[in-house]
């Protein structure tokens, strides 16, 4: 029996991917939030790993508050720099296997076309400079790893766009949306299910990987196709995001090219409107 170690359990993957604990009764899953595994620490990282026998740890923990980090770099590279390292070492030291999750803001969003894996890496905020670095100390620490860059996450659980636009729309009869920051959705769920297809066929193709959902829109095509699926009668203005001051830059353009992973795993990968549709019907359960 595989034990698989999920770290950040308690955050939005980390609850897709427990939602899919009882369609794998051969694996021994170890579900670790962050009251029970602070992967800042090294020396408990470490020694938990040791005491676990675990075989591949899925890392979902992370800082993920992208305009707070620009005021809170110091603990987003905290976490996303040296927890990922204490990480890689911790696995490197215990024979473990590691699936890390990064991100599509590691670019700076100047192209024009799906940026690949091979493409050059140029953050232009806190969070996006931390996961990159989180990235190259995984992959100068262990060789058993793979790196998997996600983009505009949402699910049923915990917060995300999704759930505050349907939140909104309870008392809004109007909302204005970024219409010039471009994209791909990509439901958790997908995710987790392609973490979880690595480890059960124990592929061994070990790298960095860009996954998100097929198709690409902005936030306000976003918007406007979650509201039309949840049957929601509110009106959707676009602005451009000169008109929506946040702390950090975003890129305007960050849609990932998923070639690599679909040739390499031979995984399907489905439109997000496909998968936004199947979102809503399971939050509407
Ligand atoms: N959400 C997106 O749109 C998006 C887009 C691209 C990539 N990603 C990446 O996808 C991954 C999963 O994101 P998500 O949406 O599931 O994030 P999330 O819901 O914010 O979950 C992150 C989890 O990490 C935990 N955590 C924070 N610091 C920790 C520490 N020191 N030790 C252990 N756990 C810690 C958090 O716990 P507390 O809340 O208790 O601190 C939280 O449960 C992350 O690597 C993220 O960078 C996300």
């Amino acid at each position: 029996m595989k034990t698989v170690l999920v770290s950040g359990s308690g955050g939005q993957l980390g609850e897709c991917i427990r939602d899919l604990e009882t369609n794998y009764p051969e694996i021994n899953f170890i579900f670790a939030d962050h009251s029970k595994l602070d992967i800042t620490n090294s020396e408990k990282t470490n020694s938990f790993f040791g005491q676990n026998n675990i075989d591949w740890c899925i890392n979902c923990a992370a800082y993920t508050n992208v305009d707070l980090a620009e005021s809170e770099q110091q603990k987003a590279f905290e976490v996303n720099e040296k927890g990922a390292e204490n990480l890689a070492i911790a696995c490197n030291n215990n024979n473990i296997k590691l699936i890390h999750i990064s991100t599509d803001f590691v670019f700076d969003g100047s192209k024009k076309v799906p940026y690949k894996e091979t493409d050059i890496t140029n953050p232009i905020n806190v969070y996006g400079l931390s996961k990159l670095k989180g990235e190259q100390k995984i992959s100068e620490t262990l060789k058993e790893h793979y790196v998997i860059r996600t983009s505009w996450l949402y699910s049923e659980h915990r917060r995300n766009f999704m759930k505050t636009m349907l939140k909104l729309s309870e008392t809004r009869s109007e909302i204005s949306v970024v219409d010039d920051q471009i994209g791909s959705p990509t439901y958790a769920k997908d995710l987790a299910d392609v973490v979880m297809y690595i480890i059960k066929n124990n592929i061994d193709d070990y790298g960095l990987y860009h996954f998100c959902n097929k198709g690409e829109t902005s936030w306000y095509g976003f918007a406007k196709k979650i509201f039309e699926l949840a049957g929601r009668n509110i009106n959707v203005k676009p602005i451009p995001s000169t008109d929506f001051k946040t702390d950090a830059k975003r890129p305007s353009y960050s849609v990932m090219d998923t070639s690599k992973i679909e040739n390499t795993l031979g995984f399907n990968i489905e439109n997000w409107k496909t998968s936004l549709t199947k979102a809503i019907s399971k939050l509407n359960e």
